[in-house]
């Protein structure tokens, strides 16, 4: 029989710790998010449909994306044990300068779409963090206003070669007197993907006010008000557009792009050179001849052609083979610290963040993309330490099993 007594009001003092209520809305909403999905879930209550689908959503069926996140959720780790981990160094150099961690902020189109801060919030929230900031050709602040955002920072430009070529060469020159040290040139649209979300939602960029957006609106009202109130959409390098997002990138896009106009952008370009799209070893290595200073393997989180080569999958043959002529950055489905402790045991130099900062800024602008930084490091912090390796230097492929879902039926398909 267990014995009972009436609870003394000593006894309960300790245990009733009631804390002060947090005032401000939106530290409590992000104090309350511990993973990037959980960013993700405020952000899609808090977004209308239109740009957070626009954000969320990836080509056609979305298999590119889904595949791309479950490789990462496939890996096995293989922890070492009674190391020292009392510190963990997350430091690391790429493309001739330091990153306090093994990532940066990818460059993402019409980001103050998503919420009103935009590329400002991913600057300022990369200055303090100590990582670098990709800003696109499609971005919606300028390029002096990003140096502005992130002084003594890095900053990496992202270059889609349009047809007009005078405009584009214009776009970089700026970029380079802003002090931005690397130039990213993305080579995976020669046309935009089918995103059909965005084709079922209707999206115009700036968003437009039908029936149907305006019933959505009702219980995203903050986002209206920042929207209204706050500096009218307009593009870092483009005038001013009025039709749907899929015209915009077939009027932008220049699909006879070559390796001769590549080798071209690289002479133009003072600072690092890097190739933003590699998804075959062929083209690793045709690269490589031109002499970049980095990869990005990457298929564009999934927003380009679906079915695409898992960059993950891609990493291990071209670090083997590849790994002294550039450095290699790697993108696409990274939702978790984890996922680059990974990538960098598996020969990654660097990664690169798109959703997993974005679900971040819409969940809370400037703030939310602190969050979503925070919450990778503490989670490339602990995997480090529960593996055994103090330093990136220390992870290697003994760290990491892939375990593969999808594998070739023949020695005809087996490309990686
Ligand atoms: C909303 C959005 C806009 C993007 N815009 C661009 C862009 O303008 N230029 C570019 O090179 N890549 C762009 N990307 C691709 C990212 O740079 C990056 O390759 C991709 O987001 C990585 O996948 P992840 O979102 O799973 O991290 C965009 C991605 C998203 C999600």
């Amino acid at each position: 029989m267990v014995q009972r007594r009436i609870p003394k009001a000593r006894d309960l003092a300790p245990l009733l710790q009631f804390k002060r209520p947090e005032l401000d809305g939106r530290k409590r909403r992000l104090d309350a998010a511990y993973t990037i999905e959980d960013l993700r879930r405020i952000a899609k209550r808090r977004t209308p449909k239109a740009p957070f689908d626009y954000t969320d959503g990836a080509a056609e069926g979305e298999l590119s994306l889904a595949r791309a996140r479950q490789a990462f959720k496939d890996i096995e780790f293989h922890p070492a044990i009674l190391r020292d981990v009392s510190a963990v160094d997350t430091s690391t150099t790429i493309l001739g300068g330091e990153s306090a961690l093994p990532f940066g902020i990818a460059p993402t189109g019409f980001t103050r779409m998503m919420q009103t801060e935009g590329e400002i919030a991913g600057a300022g929230a990369a200055c303090a963090a100590g990582i670098p900031y990709s800003l696109s050709t499609m971005g919606t602040s300028s390029i002096e206003d990003v140096a502005a955002a992130n002084p003594g920072g890095r900053n990496w430009f992202q270059l889609y070669m349009w047809k007009d070529r005078d405009r584009s060469m214009a776009l970089v020159e700026r970029a380079a007197k802003a002090g931005f040290d690397t130039l990213l040139v993305t080579v995976d649209v020669p046309v935009g993907g089918a995103r059909l979300r965005d084709s079922r939602n209707g999206m115009t960029i700036p968003p437009s006010l039908t029936l149907k957006t305006v019933l959505n609106a009702a219980p995203r009202a903050e986002w209206w008000f920042d929207f209204l109130t706050t500096e009218p959409l307009a593009f870092a390098s483009l005038d001013r557009w009025s039709g749907t997002v899929a015209q915009l990138l077939d009027t932008m896009f220049d699909p006879t792009v070559d390796f001769d106009d590549l080798r071209w952008i690289a002479e133009q370009w003072p600072g690092k050179i890097v190739v933003k799209g590699i998804q075959t070893i062929e083209d690793a290595r045709r690269v490589a001849e031109i002499g970049v200073d980095g990869i990005v393997l990457s298929n564009h989180g999934g927003r380009q052609l679906d079915r695409a080569p898992i960059p993950f999958r891609l990493l291990p043959q071209v670090a083997r083979e590849l790994g002294d002529a550039y450095e290699i950055i790697l993108d696409t489905g990274i939702m978790n610290g984890a996922d680059i402790v990974a990538a960098v045991a598996m020969g990654a130099d660097f990664t690169l963040i798109g959703r997993a900062y974005l679900y971040g800024l819409m969940a809370g602008g400037r703030q939310g993309v602190d969050r979503a930084i925070e919450i990778l490091r503490g989670e490339i912090e602990r995997t480090m330490k529960l593996l055994g390796a103090p330093s990136l230097a220390d992870l290697g492929p003994e760290h990491v099993t892939q375990l593969q879902r999808l594998v070739p039926v023949d020695g005809v398909g087996a490309r990686v």
